[in-house]
């Protein structure tokens, strides 16, 4: 098959990198891809915010298939766009995109649907912030937990134990009118958390095996929130089958059915992230593309052509997919960052040692490289790459990680040291309640 995937970091390298693993052979293209992609497709120097010559390109390659990575084209209409154009598509319509678009346009449609999520309530008014976050907090004995309204590139979310922070970054998002103008309290959600890929073809959803990602810029999830540093599958602290068939029947249906009736099928993936709380799941929050860096370990864990499985929901017929067959292996993914990242990353330093990774026998994913005039590869963000580790135990696997990620020199650069550690430990009590 023709496939065009569309986007430029980790999880599109990975999309990429595990299409090229298929067992019927595609020819692979990727715009505006990254270095790391080079080894598996074409790539094709389009700006991802140019929606008519990304449709261009695609019509003019003959793609048969094109996989939208990134939510910020989705939210802006780009499947939408490419579908008129009468190409086949993997990733949502603009309209059911507002699921990851609008926090508060996804917490109307779990309450209509009946899914359980943090109780919340949607502020526009500044005036009503203070009542707000205490009805939401009552005592203040919990985290106060404070969201933007729109997309917000994963800064958009602050928990805090501090009324006072929680009240500052509620009123700023309301200032700035940036990511929307307005602003979602919502109650803080106990236990683990866990991200469950639903693949959908707007009336059916296929669960991907759950992952879990650490958010938190630093080892023991101190320092602000970031788009992910880290992830690992399998959970050794669920049964994996069990989340799966939850996932599905008490969130995934409900969602697409809602999205359905309102005349806006959700054609695409739907990212459930959920807290694994006392009273079952619940979720956080949705995206409704893959998740990075979780994409990286669950795809690593496919054992059933990938191709397939995304062109089935692009063309509504996952009815006809067979079950997924997954690999037993434990998969552990380390991400590293530009220094100064989340907060101001310092970008353009030199990256050498990705050879001795793969000597070390695990996968580099590139996010934030590029190639200068002279061919040396060089960071271009703040995620900069991540390596990834396949073993027969999740220890292993983790160790087997930071060895490698340990080779890679980029100056200034930070990872974090204890990805999967607490799993691993079997630290992490077991989770029944789903
Ligand atoms: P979000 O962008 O909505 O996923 O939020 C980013 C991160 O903030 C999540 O992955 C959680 O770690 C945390 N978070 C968000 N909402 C809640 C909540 N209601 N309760 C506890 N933690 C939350
Ligand atoms: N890792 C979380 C996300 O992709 O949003």
């Amino acid at each position: 098959m023709k496939i065009l995937v569309v986007g430029t970091g980790a999880r599109e390298h990975a999309l990429v990198r595990r299409l090229s693993q298929d067992s019927i052979p595609h020819d692979l293209h990727a715009a505006p891809g990254n270095p790391g992609m080079e080894a598996h497709a074409a790539i094709h120097d389009v700006s991802l915010g140019d929606s008519a010559a990304l449709t261009a390109l695609a019509l003019e390659l003959g793609i048969e298939l094109v996989v939208i990575g990134p939510e910020a084209p989705l939210v802006a209409g780009l499947a939408d766009d490419m579908r008129e154009a009468g190409l086949t598509v993997f990733g949502p319509s603009k309209a059911a995109a507002e699921l990851e678009g609008s926090k508060d346009f996804a917490k109307r449609i779990m309450s209509e649907a009946g899914v359980a999520t943090a109780r919340s309530m949607t502020v526009a008014d500044p005036a009503l912030l203070e009542a707000a976050l205490d009805d939401m907090n009552p005592g203040g004995s919990t985290p106060y937990v404070v969201k933007a309204d729109g997309l917000a590139a994963g800064k958009g979310v602050v928990v805090t134990s501090s009324r006072e922070e929680a009240l500052a970054h509620a009123r700023d998002c309301l200032a700035s009118g940036a990511h929307g103008s307005r602003v979602v309290l919502e109650e803080y959600l106990d236990g683990p958390e866990l991200s469950v890929f639903c693949v959908c073809d707007g009336e059916r959803a296929v669960p991907l095996v759950p992952a879990q990602d650490f958010k938190r810029a630093f080892k023991g999830d101190e320092g602000p929130n970031t788009g992910g540093m880290g992830a690992y599958s399998p959970l050794p602290w669920l049964d994996e089958n069990a989340a799966m068939n939850a996932t599905v029947e008490s969130i995934a249906e409900p969602v697409i059915r809602a999205m359905r009736e309102r005349g806006t099928p959700f054609t695409g993936l739907l990212f459930c992230g959920l807290a694994a709380t006392s009273e079952g799941l619940k979720v956080i929050e949705f995206n409704v593309r893959f998740g990075d860096p979780e994409t990286l370990v669950v795809l690593e864990r496919l054992g059933s052509d990938l191709g397939e499985l995304l062109q089935a929901a692009a063309t509504g017929d996952l009815a006809s997919v067979p079950d997924l067959a997954w690999r037993d292996e434990s998969v552990v993914a380390v991400v590293l960052a530009s220094e100064g990242y989340p907060l101001a990353a310092q970008t353009g330093r030199e990256i050498t040692g990705l050879d001795e990774v793969g000597e070390e026998g695990c996968t580099v994913i590139h996010a934030g490289t590029e190639r200068d005039s002279d061919g040396t590869l060089r960071s271009s963000g703040g995620r900069v790459l991540s390596v990834v580790a396949r073993e027969n135990t999740l220890e292993g696997a983790r160790v087997r990680a930071q060895s490698a990620i340990a080779r890679v020199l980029l100056e200034g650069s930070h990872y974090r040291t204890d990805i999967a550690e607490r799993a691993a430990l079997g630290a992490i009590e077991r989770v029944t309640q789903l």
